[in-house]
């Protein structure tokens, strides 16, 4: 970390707005891995090797790190004073004066990650269905914080911020794909009654 501010300082750029961005691409790359995790839990994919506990413990952690990574780069993007943003704007979609509409996709997507992380927490309180209904907009978070990264993020122009674009929305697709493939073998996975 020392080194990266001094090369962002000896950059003549600002450390923070350096960190906010630095931290906003670990970020999704923590948000993506979680993201496909979930599909491997949830569709019980494990072989001796690698049992099922394995990937819901991997799950469980990387999605606490990206929430932790999240706070930072929120935490990051306040203090700088590149560009202003007002610590509502972290939690109350659509009110940043800067780049209002691809911010409020991350702040969106930031609340839906603080209710899943808080009913997964609390999941003994709210029964087993709820929480499930809940996680699902976990899903929603991903495209989200990707739309945000488009729009906003500075990296997202350059060509290799457009690879990992690609690379996270290939990894997540070919999730998706292999989770509809089970379903449509094995019925969808229930949650209100029916299905495994
Ligand atoms: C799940 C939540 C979020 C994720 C995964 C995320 C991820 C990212 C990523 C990947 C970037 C691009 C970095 C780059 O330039 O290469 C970025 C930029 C940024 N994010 Fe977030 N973000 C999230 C939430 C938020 C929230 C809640 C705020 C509001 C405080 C915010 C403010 C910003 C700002 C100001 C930038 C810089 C835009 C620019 O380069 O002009 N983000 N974020």
């Amino acid at each position: 970390m020392g080194a990266f501010t001094a090369a962002a300082a000896s950059a003549g750029g600002n450390p923070l707005w350096y960190a906010t961005r630095s931290f906003g691409l670990v970020a999704l790359a923590l948000l993506t891995a979680s993201v496909l995790l979930g599909v491997l839990t949830s569709q019980r994919i494990a072989t001796p090797k690698w049992p099922r506990f394995a990937s819901q413990a991997l799950h469980r952690n990387v999605s606490l790190l990206a929430l932790a990574v999240v706070g930072v780069h929120v935490l990051t993007t306040l203090m700088d004073t590149y560009v202003r943003i007002t610590w509502w704007a972290a939690v109350v979609p659509f009110t940043s004066a800067y780049r209002t509409g691809y911010v409020a996709l991350g702040t969106i997507a930031f609340d839906l990650l603080l209710v899943v992380t808080a009913t997964s927490l609390a999941r003994t309180l709210t029964g087993h269905r709820w929480w499930r209904l809940v996680h699902w907009s976990a899903y929603a978070a991903w495209p989200l914080a990707l739309g945000h990264y488009l729009g906003t993020g500075t990296d997202a122009r350059t060509s290799w911020g457009l690879l990992f674009a690609l690379a996270c929305l290939g990894a997540v697709s070919v999730a998706v794909l292999i989770r509809l493939a089970i379903e449509r073998r094995e019925g969808p996975v229930r949650v209100w009654g029916g299905g495994r």
